[in-house]
């Protein structure tokens, strides 16, 4: 692991600022080109592994995102891709073979389990599914052909929380790779690699951009594992495109103080929600009510900017709370500066069986919040006047 010098908020602006001294823009230059002229064919052959090569393999403004991905996680060396599935994807398909299994939480993005239970099996790859905090199951779901852990934390919607410390040392036991989708966590949150994950996963789409402009994903890790997941990348073609990269930079510099603002932000609406007679369950995890508080705290600088909570009613009363929001705007993703809502039933989980959603929490009643660098007070009373089309349970009963 690098020696950390600086802390997140310098890293998260500095990051890899003294890349290229000899280009004198202080902003990150867009290499924004295909190709590379070389002198001669001895040079072209040095130069197939570097970032000055051809795009798909290597570009300088992509090489920029990286290291300052890599600076922040804390990891030798991080990898960028055209999206946060494509970051996943490639990275599963670079190290388990067919023939190979994967042991996976079952709270995890609709997308990958998608991934996991449907594409996978076509590659002659099987994955089982754990209860996400029962690590006795993770133990007994490994076999002898199994190669990766795979994680998320905390995890989508539900909020739950990974113990690093816990699926590390299980994965080194038995020789697997720990991976974590750590988009919710953000690299300002939590660090998974000092607690030995070897791949910490991030959707840059949410916060590492932070503008809900951009498509984008990226991996962390040891350099030798990244160039592993580098060959996959250059052969299935996933790269970010040279703008989207310097999109990205710029996204990264202002997440630490969006970070921190999200984090406050969240933790007042989770305590307003935690209090309202119209909601029936809030998941966040800085909640003294979170049933791994301790834990979160152990292991997180701040809860993050993701709230859950089911209204005290029925599907179609969350619907009607999530359309009768001004200020948080419906619209699938997260991690941007505004305030976003959705129902997980309808976006991110839709592609999972309903018996399999009930298994990991995710009702019909359940809202997602994504909570933005808005005024908390507004943001409160845009929930407390939405709530307001929910009959109280109360309310009914005095009829
Ligand atoms: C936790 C999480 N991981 C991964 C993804 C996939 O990322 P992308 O949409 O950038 O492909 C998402 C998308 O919503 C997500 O929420």
């Amino acid at each position: 692991m690098k020696r950390q010098t600086n802390h997140s908020e310098t890293k998260a602006v500095r990051g890899a600022a003294d890349l290229d001294k000899k280009n004198g823009p202080l902003a990150t230059p867009i290499y924004q080109t295909s190709t590379f002229e070389v002198t001669d064919n001895d040079e072209q052959l040095r130069a197939t592994r570097t970032d000055h090569f051809y795009t798909r393999y290597g570009n300088p403004t992509n090489t920029v995102a990286e290291k300052t991905i890599a600076e922040l996680e804390g990891t030798e060396a991080a990898l960028t891709f055209a999206s946060g599935m494509g970051a996943i994807t490639t990275t599963v398909m670079a190290l388990v073979k067919s023939g190979g299994h994967v042991v996976a939480q079952r709270d995890i993005y609709g997308g990958v389990n998608k991934f996991l239970s449907q594409w996978l099996p076509k590659m002659g790859i099987e994955t089982t599914f754990v209860d996400t905090i029962e690590y006795e199951q993770h133990a007994r779901a490994i076999r002898p052909n199994t190669k990766l852990l795979y994680l998320e934390s905390p995890t989508n919607p539900t909020l739950r929380i990974v113990n690093f410390k816990k699926v590390a040392a299980l994965a080194k036991q038995h020789g697997l790779i720990s991976m974590i989708d750590a988009t919710f966590g953000t690299p300002i949150n939590q660090h998974p690699a000092e607690f030995g994950i070897d791949l910490v996963m991030h959707s840059g789409t949410k916060y590492l951009g932070g503008h809900t402009d951009l498509i984008c994903g990226a991996v962390a890790g040891r350099r030798a594992l990244i160039e592993r997941i580098w060959e996959t990348r250059t052969t299935l073609g996933n790269c970010m495109d040279p703008h989207a990269s310097w999109m990205l930079v710029r996204g990264l510099k202002t997440l630490a103080v969006r970070v921190a603002r999200q984090n406050e932000n969240a933790l007042q609406v989770a305590e307003f929600l935690a209090e309202h007679a119209k909601v029936r369950s809030v998941n966040y995890p800085f909640l003294k009510s979170h049933p791994q508080y301790a834990l979160a705290r152990e292991q997180m600088a701040g809860g993050g900017g993701m709230v859950s909570f089911e209204v005290e009613g029925t599907g179609d009363d969350a619907r009607r709370v999530s359309e009768a929001m001004r200020l948080f705007t419906l619209a699938p993703s997260l991690g941007g500066v505004e305030s976003l809502v959705s129902i997980p039933v309808l976006t991110s989980h839709a592609m999972i069986p309903a018996e399999e959603r009930a298994r990991m929490g995710v009702t019909e009643q359940l809202i997602r919040l994504s909570v933005g660098i808005e005024n908390a007070d507004d943001l409160v009373a845009d929930l407390e006047h939405a709530l307001e089309v929910v009959v109280a349970p109360q309310q009914l009963s005095v009829k």
